[in-house]
């Protein structure tokens, strides 16, 4: 077990630099997601932390030691790859005590080691099976019991679920997160599932272009996000983000969308100077049919056009038109509204995200 310390660690392809001087403490324990758009540098900073990849500047910790110079097998780390690449001709036994024998490890050890890795995983019944006798979770699972019988300090995955169907993926990743919980040690996982972020990671890494963007917990992320780019990233369907600027309306803030909209600005914006450029921001569920249901006490109403329903059975997407501006709002399942027809919509102003137009960064 131990810690992973990132340290302005800087990565160059030749002329080009793909990563820029990242700073990142993982504590022992701790299950880290990396996530980010294509080509963000998530891979290559996993490939760094292993010892894949050379590292252009600064230095990696694994618990104490400097791991800039040491071998990838001697790293203690175990990786998890998103083509789990299991020996063909092996079974099930063999493929996952395969380091284990090629290190000379005497036979009952490896047998003890392979039986604990089956039984966390569920694989007692298909120690004697080939891969291609299994499905492609149970798969997942054998490279995972690949990496368990190794006792890695810390584990490493990229993008282990994405060749999954969304049942298995959604499977896998429970059983992940029970893995977590069974045998305690430091994850760094890497993904551009915004859904497996949320649900598997202690914290969040979120990264673009070889910078990181914000560190935090999921709800810290999801409610408090640092800037327009994490505020789109997290959350589906995503936050609905407008332009607008500060005007005052009968003595009190406002904020003007368009040429039709006027919203009255909770306290937080009410410093913004007369004609301030914002981008203002809504997550869909603050945006909800009011359907005779009283709304809440910091709610906002007005009538929206119902443009196109999306039915997802326990509440349904509702894109609407509202003072000329397009909100993606819910409602209940069972109100099922009629696409063409219009309702009254309450907005929780509380839940209202503002940020700066030229920065794009947070207002607070
Ligand atoms: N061997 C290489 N030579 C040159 N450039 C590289 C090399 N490997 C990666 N890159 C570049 O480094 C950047 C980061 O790549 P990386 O593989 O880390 O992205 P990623 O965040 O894992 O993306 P994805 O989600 O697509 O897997 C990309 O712009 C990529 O083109
Ligand atoms: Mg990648």
């Amino acid at each position: 077990m131990a810690s992973v310390s990132i340290r302005k660690v800087y990565k160059s392809y030749g002329k080009v630099q793909v990563i820029h001087g990242l700073d990142l403490e993982i504590a022992h324990n701790e299950f880290v997601v990396l996530i980010g758009p294509s080509g963000c540098g998530k891979s290559t900073m996993l490939r760094m932390i292993a010892g894949l990849e050379d590292i252009t500047g600064g230095e990696i910790h694994i618990g104490e030691r400097v791991v800039n110079n040491v071998e990838p097998k001697n790293r203690n780390i175990a990786m998890v790859f998103q083509n789990y690449a299991l020996y063909p001709h092996m079974t099930v036994f063999k493929n996952i005590s395969f380091g284990l024998r090629a290190a000379k490890l005497p036979k009952h050890e490896v047998e003890k080691k392979v039986a604990e890795a089956a039984r966390i995983l569920g694989l007692e019944d298909l120690l004697l099976r080939r891969p291609s006798e299994l499905s492609g979770g149970q798969r997942q699972r054998v490279s995972m019991g690949r990496a368990i019988v190794r006792d890695p300090q810390v584990f490493l995955f990229d993008e282990p679920l994405s060749n999954l169907d969304a049942t298995l993926r959604h499977q896998m990743r429970t059983e992940i997160k029970l893995l977590h919980q069974k045998v305690a040690t430091t994850i760094v996982y890497v993904t551009h599932d915004q859904i497996e972020a949320m649900t598997l990671a202690d914290r969040i890494v979120i990264m673009r272009d070889g910078h990181i963007q914000q560190v935090g917990k999921p709800g810290e992320l999801y409610h408090n996000p640092k800037n327009t780019f994490v505020a789109g990233f997290i959350g589906s369907p995503k936050m609905n983000m407008l332009p607008g600027e500060a005007r005052s309306h009968n003595g009190a803030p406002h904020l003007a969308l368009g040429e039709d909209l006027l919203i009255p600005l909770p306290d937080r914006g009410a410093h913004l100077r007369e004609g301030q450029r914002v981008i203002m921001g809504i997550r869909p569920e603050d945006v909800v049919m009011v359907n005779g249901q009283a709304p809440g006490a910091n709610s906002w109403l007005h009538d929206a056009r119902i443009n196109v329903v999306e039915p997802l059975g326990s509440e349904s997407l509702l894109i609407l038109e509202l003072g000329g501006q397009s909100f993606t709002g819910k409602c209940a399942g069972r109100i099922e509204p009629a696409a063409g027809t219009t309702a009254q919509f309450a907005l929780n102003l509380e839940n209202m995200h503002l940020f700066d137009h030229e920065s794009e960064q947070a207002i607070n």
